[in-house]
């Protein structure tokens, strides 16, 4: 059975194709494209394409080209079944199963957009067209948008006495209408109510474009009747899933590192007629770490901006301490709180861009920082209140997930803590002395981690574990004297490392014959010592560990030299390097 195009499409648009790439090619950003060496051939300048707007790769040198089923299919010698699966586990989605009721699903996701589109056509040309709706028109214009967005975001208005139900039983049965949410059934009057009646209707979109569910507006001043209605929860449509105008604000991610997060539909749709597009709207419900992963796909920065005032403020902090817990090191999340009694569609239409802009750049509060002023702001200057103000941040701290960011939350918060108490700041200047700047740090740690090859990485991990662990060293020396490095550096100190175990001396020595630049590189950078840290010095797991890491370089090394191979059959296309490729290939399968 064919995979259905909705499934397929839905891994392509959350996966941009340099995220796939970039696993396995180091990838460097130039223009609008990435490059990187070809991992079709061998080569010494880079001729490898990516670029994500288009959403493929291209490879000058071999020729290849496709989209990030066939980078895989081709590079790792995939089916598309397995590729699928895959991609569709990085890009956070099910698998997918087929069964009949699969089938039948797919049936009515493609009913159900069919009447979502019919619908949406329909009630976009009644405003754009008919006289009647001219007052609407009006409304529309006052609110300071133009044709263009009323096209770009295909506004509609439904009249006060629809009849679309009529329309759609002609084509569609009861039941897939009912399902589509459109529609709610009267018991009194025993009829099929249009929800969207008399309301100016906004269409909301799945991440690929395809309009799932609607929000409305009334006109209507009276305090009875909801502002605002949304499509209720559907088969196809999950509040807590979806952002308004991801669909669009996705194709930015390659020209800004931001994304902003706005309450409403009219407050993205204002930012997007002041040319700034790279703008979702949550819709009124409280941020879900779903839709911060979504947006994390595409996004590093997300701005979000609460409406100034009360109901604003206390979402914003909700989503704060929702969010840190699943924050990943090189993703950011700050808060934008705009002058009291304006939302961003206000401030826009009265400052424009270039104040929007700058209100942005001089008001950003990092999630670090707005929950510390928050929770600071609670004290009333009592030692009780204090007290609870550092348990606070002290278990915001321990929620989080990622074990670098929990590290450096915790040491930017007790670092402000300190400074409320500066008697003390002798008494704990030595527990918390490196604290400074302490995200900048991370960040710095994050960007030098980059420009290191994976390799040298494990190499550091390698050694460390080594110098950590001298008896378990010493009682495996056999196997540990077979491993390769590659990285001249961490060759000279393991070959020294070597020698001063199988020297009579042994361990003693250690330390002082190698160079103290080199040691002190390795503890910045090996990875590993977070891991050991938990084994709590289990020689059981600190041994698999180490057999762990003794298999990935011999991986490597397998790797370099297939890749030697794989250039010499190039040249030479010998049938004995071909053999020796294979051999070398079932090897490597085997680790
Ligand atoms: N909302 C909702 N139901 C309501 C009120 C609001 O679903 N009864 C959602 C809507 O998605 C709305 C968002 O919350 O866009 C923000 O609400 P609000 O600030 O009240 O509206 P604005 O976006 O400012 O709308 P407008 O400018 O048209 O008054
Ligand atoms: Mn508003």
């Amino acid at each position: 059975m064919k995979y259905p195009k909705e499934y397929i499409d839905e891994i392509k648009n959350r996966l941009k194709v340099s995220t796939v790439v970039s696993k396995n090619i180091n990838l460097k950003k130039r223009g609008k494209e990435f490059v990187g060496l070809s991992p079709f051939k061998t080569e010494k300048t880079p001729s490898f394409t990516v670029n994500d707007e288009k959403g493929f790769f291209h490879c000058f040198s071999s020729g290849e080209h496709g989209n990030i089923f066939d980078f895989l299919m081709k590079t790792q010698n995939l089916k598309f079944g397995e590729t699928v699966k895959i991609l569709a586990s990085m890009a956070g989605m099910q698998p997918y199963t087929f069964s009949k009721s699969d089938e039948i699903r797919e049936k009515k996701f493609q009913i159900y957009i069919e009447i979502y589109l019919k619908y949406i056509d329909y009630y976009h040309r009644q405003l754009l067209e008919n006289d009647s709706n001219k007052n609407i028109r009006e409304y529309i214009k006052k609110r300071n948008l133009t044709i263009n967005e009323i096209k770009k975001f295909k506004i509609g208005y439904v009249e006060k006495n629809p009849s679309f139900y009529e329309k759609l039983k002609k084509n569609y049965n009861d039941l897939d209408i009912k399902e589509s949410g459109l529609f709610y059934f009267d018991e009194k009057k025993e009829k099929n109510i249009e929800r969207f009646k008399d309301r100016i209707i906004f269409p909301i979109n799945n991440i690929s474009g395809k309009h799932i569910a609607i929000g409305g507006r009334t006109l209507n001043q009276t305090s009875y009747i909801a502002k605002y209605i949304n499509s209720p929860e559907t088969i196809f449509y999950k509040k807590g899933s979806n952002l308004y105008n991801l669909d669009l604000a996705r194709k930015f991610s390659n020209s800004s590192e931001n994304i902003y997060v706005v309450e409403g539909y009219m407050d993205a749709i204002a930012l997007n007629k002041h040319n700034i597009e790279n703008v979702v709207a949550n819709l009124g419900t409280a941020l879900t770490n779903k839709q911060i992963q979504t947006l994390c796909q595409f996004f590093n920065h997300i701005i979000i901006c609460f409406d100034g005032d009360k109901s604003g403020y206390s979402a914003a902090l909700r989503a704060a301490e929702n969010l840190i817990q699943e924050l990943k090191p090189d993703k950011n999340i700050s808060f934008l709180f705009l002058p009291e009694k304006e939302d961003p569609d206000t401030f826009v239409n009265k400052n424009g861009k270039d104040k929007f802009i700058k209100f942005t750049e001089d008001n950003l509060n990092s999630i670090y920082t707005f929950l510390f002023q928050h929770y600071k702001g609670e004290t009333d200057g009592t030692p009780s209140s204090y007290a609870k103000f550092e348990k606070k941040l002290r278990y915001i701290a321990s929620s989080i997930k990622d074990e670098f960011i929990k590290k450096y939350t915790l040491e930017f918060f007790l670092e402000k803590i300190n400074e409320l108490t500066p008697n003390l700041r002798n008494f704990s200047k030595n527990k918390f002395q490196k604290i400074n700047k302490t995200l900048t740090s991370t960040k710095k740690h994050f960007d030098e981690t980059k420009s290191l090859t994976q390799v040298e990485l494990k190499e550091f991990s390698f050694i460390y574990l080594l110098l950590n662990n001298i008896e378990l060293t010493k009682i495996n020396i056999e196997i540990i004297n077979k491993v390769k490095l590659f990285t001249k550096e961490n060759k000279m100190v393991f070959d020294q490392i070597l020698k001063d175990l199988n020297s009579q001396q042994g361990i003693n020595d250690l330390s002082l014959n190698i160079d103290q630049e080199l040691i002190n590189r390795i503890n910045k950078f090996a990875s590993i010592k977070y891991i050991l840290k938990g084994l709590k010095n289990d020689q059981n797991k600190i041994m698999d560990l180490l057999i762990e890491i003794i298999k990935d370089l011999k991986n490597y090394e397998l790797e370099r030299r297939i890749e030697e191979l794989e250039s010499k059959f190039s040249k030479d296309l010998s049938e004995s390097t071909f053999n020796e490729i294979k051999e070398l290939k079932k090897l490597q399968k085997v680790n």
